[in-house]
């Protein structure tokens, strides 16, 4: 029994490509044993704090080796609420649009409420960072309109390059990609993409 839980970062319903690949994903992953089960958080529809006031100040005071006082522990429950049902689960996907050569800001929200001290990464005097998610498997599925994969481009991709980088920081090693570009290229260009993303992502979602 595997429980995934996938983070959906498209608003754009079922007109969102990053959403129609990851169904394959989801679909394989399901056929593959009738004891999988997912959970969907799609962050335009969450309800996520702010993080700001005490919950800010709580962060630091973790990051200090201070004790949080009273109001920033309460402020604090509401994103270890939300970081623990990131943890509790086996294995990932995330669907993720390209807005303005990164991520979509809600998405960058989540992830700025999950990552935490004590939480989903640790600090060691000795060695520094350390994430704390260890041993689980993440599946990205990055839809851009444009193309990036060519040199010249390469450079304007805060998109993928991000994202890999704030699951490597929480502990994610195992971090496998699904690229569908150019989106906003003609019918054809767009549905063989998007065919081969599906390929892809039937093939991971059957062994994750
Ligand atoms: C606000 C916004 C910003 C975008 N910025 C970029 C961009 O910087 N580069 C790019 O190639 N495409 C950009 N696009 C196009 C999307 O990446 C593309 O349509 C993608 O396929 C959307 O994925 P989705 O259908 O899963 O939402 C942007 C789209 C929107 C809505």
């Amino acid at each position: 029994m595997s429980h995934l839980l996938y983070i959906q970062a498209s608003p754009r319903g079922n007109r969102s490509s990053s959403s129609e690949v990851a169904e394959s994903f989801i679909d394989a992953f399901k056929a593959a044993s009738s004891d999988n089960h997912v959970t969907t958080l799609n962050v335009w529809e969450m309800n996520l704090p702010e993080f700001d006031g005490e919950r800010l100040n709580a962060k630091y005071s973790f990051l200090h080796g201070q004790n949080p006082s009273d109001a920033e522990t309460i402020a604090w429950q509401e994103i270890v609420d939300i970081a623990e049902q990131f943890k509790d689960a086996d294995c990932y996907l995330f669907s993720v649009p390209m807005w303005n050569f990164s991520i979509p800001y809600k998405l960058k929200h989540f992830i700025d409420v999950i990552t935490q001290p004590g939480l989903t990464f640790g600090v060691s005097p000795e060695t520094g960072f350390f994430g704390l998610i260890t041993g689980k498997p993440v599946t990205a599925i990055y839809s851009r309109g444009g193309e990036y994969s060519n040199p010249e481009a390469k450079g304007m991709d805060f998109q993928k390059v991000y994202l890999e980088m704030a699951l490597g920081f929480i502990g994610f090693r195992e971090i496998n990609s699904i690229l569908i570009e150019p989106t906003l290229a003609d019918p054809d260009t767009v549905n063989s993409a998007i065919t081969a993303a599906k390929q892809q992502a039937k093939v991971l979602g059957a062994n994750s």
